[in-house]
């Protein structure tokens, strides 16, 4: 049994990854998916831009520049990607949840370049070395299968290009347990208020149950990049690890720079 007695999936994980599967998680976050921005800046006590602007400057990502988004959402880090990479750069948001998708379309409509399209992690639509950098945000934790997650990534950046995830982490500071405690507490609290108990239930327990920063750190090893590096912000609260793609044989998908 994959859900729990709330109808909202179980969100545990094993080492590999989360045990629910992507069609659960899709179906879920097509029912938030009208609520999910403003649910998010409480919940992360407004602190969410910040961690996203972070994660976006580690991509390294230049006026030119491709980079694609994973479990974009409602598109934030895609929209940030792209300014960031204008003049003539492009950007592709990809996300399992049709719902999340349509919300991204709505809000970026008319920014020429940036795009996005229903897709999975684990099966990106994207041909290898395409992107000079692959973000993903608060959605790794929602992958039945971490390692095939960030192979994905791997496979779709360029030699020398970055690959970043952002993710609420395991609390190990004083602050961290504290905002940790806070966080268990409240989220479910709100998720009711919102109507949207399940799923913020499921968030609660997904965050729970996520791998430590050491072991998220060889699971990208594992799947072939290196220099892998990650770092806390908040209080250790959430973590961003940043790797490279090693040096092959593919060329940048980019402009020569000068
Ligand atoms: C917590 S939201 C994060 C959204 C966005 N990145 C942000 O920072 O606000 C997690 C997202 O992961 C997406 N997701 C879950 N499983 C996925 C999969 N297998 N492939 C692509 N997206 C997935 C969900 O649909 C959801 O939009």
């Amino acid at each position: 049994m994959t859900k729990s007695r709330d109808g909202a999936p179980s969100g545990l994980a094993t080492e590999r990854g989360n045990a629910a599967p992507s069609s659960e998680v899709s179906s879920m976050f097509d029912g938030i998916s009208r609520v999910y921005d403003p649910m998010n800046l409480v919940i992360s006590a407004f602190q969410e831009p910040r961690w996203r602007r972070r994660a976006v400057a580690l991509t390294r990502l230049r006026p030119g520049g491709r980079a694609i988004d994973i479990a974009t959402g409602t598109g934030k880090v895609a929209a940030d990607l792209h300014r960031r990479a204008q003049p003539g750069g492009e950007v592709l948001g990809v996300d399992i949840s049709p719902g999340m998708i349509s919300v991204a379309e709505h809000r970026f409509v008319g920014r020429p370049g940036l795009t996005f399209v229903v897709g999975d992690a684990l099966a990106l639509p994207a041909p290898d070395a395409s992107f000079d950098a692959a973000t993903i945000a608060f959605g790794m934790r929602n992958l039945p299968d971490y390692r095939g997650g960030f192979a994905e990534m791997r496979r779709v950046v360029r030699p020398g290009g970055r690959v970043v995830c952002l993710e609420i982490a395991r609390p190990r500071s004083r602050l961290a347990r504290i905002l940790r405690a806070w966080f268990d507490g409240i989220v479910p609290v709100i998720g009711r208020i919102a109507g949207q108990g399940g799923a913020y239930a499921y968030l609660v327990r997904s965050v729970r149950s996520y791998p430590a920063p050491e072991t998220i750190a060889g699971i990208m090893r594992e799947a072939g990049l290196v220099g892998v590096t990650w770092t806390g912000m908040s209080g250790g609260i959430v973590t961003l690890h940043v790797g490279t793609v090693p040096p092959g044989p593919a060329e940048s998908v980019s402009a020569p720079r000068p």
